[in-house]
Formats: structure tokens, C-alpha cells, sequence
């Protein structure tokens, strides 16, 4: 392009997002937006796909055939979602292919929340209530991000995010109004999943470092630490609802705010997660690539299909 072609180009991107309006693949937009979309998408994509293993772990095992019949279907959408996002990516430019081998040789991250273990049933409750209702606090926003694709995917993940948050709620109620042992039960995943849950936002914004130019790009539209304030504000009144006691002893209602306080998780876990010290980092990584290695026949057989199907036209 030419260095008037250039800025003209970027007048109009700077015009588009000044208007609110939306970026599409074909727009000129500057280098820095593009990386931190494509880094941003592919790192959501990685968490959808890798998020379906601790549930998955969970399909056999699930008690009765209608729970195993919903979670499977939640899974399933899990999948659909990492399709959908793999291709927002690709709209910026990026190979199916070279994102996953980023992911596969840890340059890219994934949600750190997908590594901790899903050990009991109410695990699964607890997925689906927390993990993706913070995955719907982060996500809504985003249904307004200024690059299109990624805006128009993520209309469609929270219509699905919000059945998976209300099934999970829905296993949690079941258990709370069972015996004392499954309340008990249903209490313990709350208090290993609560902390967790909450640093899903991020780091706290006195220490975010991408965030504020996101935000001037209308990618990010609200901080890590009011998507967690609202995270709180929602989940609290549904704890109460299940009779459960969220693990903080810090938690109390500002009357005169509307918002709950809340202590802060301890972020030295988190960074600790990210950096490959969780209890499952290894085992959800070498699944992945496990699954990507045996899924090789079938990437092959397609392509081999698509170029029969081309030569096929050509000589028609
Ligand atoms: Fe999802
Ligand atoms: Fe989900």
C-alpha cells in the first residue's frame, strides 16, 4: 500500500471505531490491532477447546442418561465454539493450523481455570454455574468488540453460554435439595471453585498491561475488575438461593454502593497456573495434542477429498 493508501486507511479505521461502527476482514486496520485480535481470539478458542476436557471427564460417569444427555450436548457446544472462533481468526489472516501448533507448544495460553481438576459430580455444577456465567460476565461486552467477526461469533456463544450456566446451576440445586452428603458435596465444589472463578477477570487492573489500549480499540469494553465486581454481584444472590456459602469471609453487601465488597483472590495462584504450575497443565496439553495427533487421518481424508473434488470441476 501506498504511504497515502496507508493513512487514508487509517483515518477510516480511526473514523469506524471513533463512530462505534465495525472493523471487517477487509478494512485496513494497524498491526497492533490485528495482533492483539489474533492473540485474543486464538487464546479464547484454545480455552473453548480445552475447556470440553474437564467436563468431558465427566460424560461416562454423569448419573442419570438426561444428565449425560445435556452435558454432552454442552460439550458439543464447547466444540462449536472453538470452531467459530478459529474461524474469526483466520478472517484476520492466521492458519487453522499454525494457531493450533501454538497452542500445542504452550506459546499461546488457554483460561488457567481449565486446569483444575473436575473430581466430583457437583465439579460439573459448579462448571457450568461459575466458570461460564464468568465466561457470559466477559463474553456479553464482547457482542459490541469492534472487529465484526469476533463480535458476531460472540452473539452466539452467550445465547449457548447462558444454557450451559443455568444447567449447572440447575445440577447444584438438585444436590442441595438432596441428602447432607450431596449438599456437602455441592458446597466443596463451591469452595475450591470460587477463587478460581473470580481471577477468570484477569489480573487486577492496577497490574493489567494490555488493557487500556483494548479498550481505546473498542475490543475491551469494560476493566477486569468491573467484570468482576458485576461477576460478584450476580453470583452471590444465586449462592444464597442454593443455601450455599461462598468461601469468603471477607463478603458483605454496601447498601449504599449496591455492590457486594469481596476479598481479592490471591494472584500469585494465578500466575503461577498460567506459567504451567497447575495441578492439570500437562495433562490437558498432552491430551490435546494427543487428540490432534489421532485426528491426523481425518485432516488428511478431507483434504485428499477436497482436491478429488477440485480436479473433478477442472475436468468438467
Ligand atoms: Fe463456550
Ligand atoms: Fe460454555
Amino acid at each position: 500500500m501506498s504511504h497515502l493508501g496507508y493513512a487514508a486507511g487509517m483515518d477510516s479505521f480511526q473514523a469506524t471505531i471513533d463512530a462505534d461502527g465495525r472493523i471487517e476482514p477487509r478494512d485496513a486496520m494497524p498491526d497492533g490491532y490485528r495482533k492483539t485480535l489474533i492473540r485474543q481470539i486464538a487464546q479464547h478458542a484454545h480455552s473453548e477447546i480445552i475447556g470440553m476436557q474437564p467436563e468431558g471427564n465427566w460424560i461416562s460417569r454423569a448419573p442419570s442418561l438426561r444428565r449425560k444427555a445435556i452435558l454432552m450436548a454442552k460439550v458439543q457446544d464447547e466444540a462449536g465454539h472453538g470452531l467459530y472462533l478459529y474461524a474469526a481468526a483466520e478472517t484476520l489472516g492466521v492458519d487453522r493450523a499454525d494457531v493450533l501448533d501454538l497452542l500445542h507448544s504452550g506459546k499461546q495460553k488457554y483460561s488457567s481455570i481449565f486446569n483444575y481438576p473436575t473430581l466430583t459430580w457437583a465439579d460439573i455444577g459448579a462448571i457450568g454455574w461459575l466458570v461460564d456465567g464468568a465466561a457470559i460476565v466477559n463474553q456479553v461486552p464482547l457482542c459490541r468488540c469492534s472487529y465484526g467477526p469476533y463480535a458476531r461469533a460472540m452473539v452466539r456463544v452467550c445465547k449457548e453460554e447462558s444454557f450451559h450456566q443455568r444447567q449447572g446451576f440447575e445440577i447444584l440445586y438438585t444436590l442441595c435439595n438432596g441428602t447432607p452428603e450431596q449438599k456437602a458435596m455441592a458446597q466443596d465444589a463451591l469452595d475450591r471453585w470460587w477463587w478460581p472463578s473470580l481471577m477468570m477477570f484477569g489480573p487486577p487492573d492496577s497490574a493489567s498491561t494490555h488493557s487500556e489500549q483494548s479498550m481505546a480499540w473498542g475490543i475491551k469494553r469494560h476493566s477486569n475488575d468491573e467484570l468482576r465486581q458485576r461477576f460478584v454481584d450476580m453470583t452471590v444472590p444465586q449462592a444464597d438461593v442454593l443455601g450455599l456459602r461462598v468461601p469468603d469471609d471477607g463478603l458483605s453487601y454496601d447498601e449504599e454502593a449496591g455492590h457486594y465488597r469481596f476479598s481479592e483472590p490471591d494472584y500469585t495462584e494465578l500466575y503461577d497456573v498460567v506459567k504451567g504450575n497447575g495441578p492439570c497443565n500437562q495433562e490437558r496439553l498432552a491430551h490435546r495434542v494427543k487428540a490432534h495427533e489421532d485426528g491426523a487421518w481425518v485432516r488428511e481424508a478431507a483434504a485428499a477429498y477436497a482436491e478429488k473434488q477440485a480436479l473433478k470441476e477442472a475436468a468438467a
